[in-house]
């Protein structure tokens, strides 16, 4: 594990940037002159530092408090989740004050290029982690405490027997997320790590997930561009795009205005982070929409299977919504973010509680946000914050010839919420697995619904014919593995205040933290609430 720092060559590249420990040691920190993050035209934009301030502080909401990876969505351009036990836990509790909390990468950080790191850092810790390190204070949410054993039936995995086998068990004790704009920085910023922490943690599984190459950027790997209908967060996002849902942070972010649950002090500006290892199989999903083109007057074969994708989905592969586009794609309208959200599958000339000709019930945009069908205005409590990205190598020709995958690729997916129970899980089991909803007899998710391994019965695809079933008997889709983690706040506060904290804190803490103030202050000090969750672990 341990490794050094001058025998791996593309640390010398990252530190002679000026690395993380330069950066520790209060040298120059390396800047950026390009974003690390991509910004494709269809997703909505971050706001700009100034807007996010201004927002944030009518809202009395922190946003160095949060770490960065939970309010900006799906826009990472090369992620590394590197999940870890925790070996020696006093080790590790002193290098997680020294070492990993002055490169947690904050929400302030990101929103502009030349406050953003070369690699970004976050943390989080499952509920086995927190264990390990003696934090057994309820964090007031039974998903995130029972962990991912106990909610297989309730998610409709048969078994566990396709996960990933590192997540058979209770060894992951945390994950942390690095991200940048190439592999190269984030191998030298995780050699520096794992150099820095030793044996005190253990690498159990990693996975290295990337946006996709060129106009793919954006694109999920069956083809279809995705994080354009993430919540707009009050307290951070200025301008909501319309047609985007506006939430409360408390809704993503624990024990701020909306979060109905008690937690702990400490855990405040924390979220709880849902992992899924989502493996997609994309020639044998093409294979299926070639065999099954919807038959219109007008549609070419070709057109008919695009569509069929396109009302799976409930977006054509630019981002439009069906809702909007029914029968053909309509790339200006799907890379205009003041349009492509705009809509409640409510229609003027049509009943919203019988028509399909449009949006399905059953597409994957309309089984995890109903929007209108559940009234309006829309309901407030089952939304999340994806922030998940591809991982695996585009399809080969090999593959594409053979309808067959043979190299795995798929989605990691990332969901925050400060509720699992009214987040990921109820958009899973009650409305993407459960055919009755949002009516009777419309059918599971065709993109994740999934019934233990029993068949999946689709209906409403077919425009021209709303009674047609269509059973799904392979899996166009498997699901590999998932996992939750509670994120935990970063929280800064000033100087003063940080020293005034020292005193609570253990003796070998308040060394490292006297260094930090000394040091790099200009990153301000994780005390405060820091304080509070520093002095837990
Ligand atoms: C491999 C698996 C998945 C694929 C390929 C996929 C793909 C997509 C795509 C293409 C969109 C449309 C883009 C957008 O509106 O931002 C979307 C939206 C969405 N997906 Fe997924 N997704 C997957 C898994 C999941 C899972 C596991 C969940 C949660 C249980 C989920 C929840 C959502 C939500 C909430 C939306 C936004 C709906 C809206 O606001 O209109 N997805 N997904």
């Amino acid at each position: 594990m341990k490794l050094s720092l001058v025998t791996v060559p593309t640390l010398l590249l990252f530190a002679g940037l000026g690395s993380a420990l330069n950066h520790r040691r209060g040298t120059v920190k390396p800047r950026r002159t390009s974003s690390l993050l991509i910004n494709p035209d269809a997703q909505p934009d971050l706001p700009t530092v100034q807007a996010a301030t201004a927002a944030a502080s009518s809202a009395g909401l922190n946003l160095d408090d949060i770490q960065g990876d939970v309010l900006i969505g799906m826009k990472k351009n090369q992620e590394l989740f590197y999940f870890f036990s925790i070996g020696d836990v006093a080790d590790f509790k002193s290098k997680l004050a020294s070492d990993i909390l002055p490169l947690i990468t904050t929400t302030t950080q990101l929103l502009s290029v030349s406050t953003q790191p070369i690699t970004a850092l976050n943390i989080a810790f499952s509920s086995s982690g927190l264990n390990a390190l003696n934090v057994t204070d309820s964090l007031g949410d039974s998903a995130f405490a029972g962990g991912q054993f106990a909610d297989l039936k309730n998610l409709g995995d048969p078994g566990s027997t396709n996960w990933v086998p590192e997540f058979a068990g209770t060894g992951i004790h945390g994950v942390l997320l690095f991200a940048s704009d190439t592999v190269d920085n984030i191998d030298a910023a995780v050699s520096s790590l794992e150099s820095d922490l030793g044996d005190s943690i253990t690498k159990v599984y990693s996975l290295q997930a990337a946006a996709r190459p060129g106009s793919e950027a954006g694109h999920e790997h069956f083809g279809f561009l995705d994080g354009i209908s993430n919540p707009a967060v009050d307290g951070f996002t200025a301008s909501p795009m319309p047609g985007q849902f506006v939430a409360d942070a408390g809704s993503i972010l624990l024990n701020e205005t909306g979060d109905a649950v008690t937690r702990p002090v400490w855990a405040k500006d924390g979220s709880f982070l849902v992992f899924r290892q989502l493996q997609q199989l994309v020639p044998e999903f093409n294979k299926f929409l070639t065999d099954n083109p919807i038959v219109e007057d007008g549609l070419t074969t070709q057109q008919g299977s695009d569509l069929l994708g396109a009302r799976m989905v409930g977006r054509w592969k630019s981002g439009a919504p069906v809702d909007l586009a029914p029968l053909f794609d309509d790339p200006e309208l799907g890379a205009d973010p003041t349009r492509n959200n705009n809509f409640t599958f409510e229609h003027p000339d049509a009943t919203l509680a019988t028509n399909q000709t449009r949006c399905p019930f059953s597409a994957h945009i309309r089984k995890t946000r109903p929007r209108a069908d559940l009234g309006t205005p829309e309901e407030t409590v089952h939304h999340i914050m994806r922030a998940g990205i591809p991982y695996g190598p585009e399809v080969s020709d090999d593959e594409a010839a053979s309808n067959t995958t043979t190299t795995e690729r798929g989605l990691a997916f990332v969901a925050y919420q400060s509720n699992i129970g009214n987040g990921f899980r109820f958009l899973q089991q009650t409305w993407a697995n459960n055919a009755g909803f949002v009516h009777s007899g419309v059918g599971v998710d065709p993109v994740i619904g999934a019934l233990a391994g029993a068949q999946r019965v689709v209906n409403g695809l077919d425009p021209t014919n709303s009674t047609k079933s269509i059973t799904l008997t392979t899996g166009e889709l498997c699901c590999f593995a998932w996992w939750r983690v509670l994120l935990l706040a970063f929280v800064v506060c000033d100087r003063q205040q940080a020293l005034s904290l020292i005193q609570f804190l253990p003796a070998t803490l308040v060394h490292t933290v006297t260094l930090f103030l000394q040091d790099i202050f200009v990153v301000i000090i994780l005390l405060g609430h820091c304080r509070c969750w520093v002095d837990r672990i």
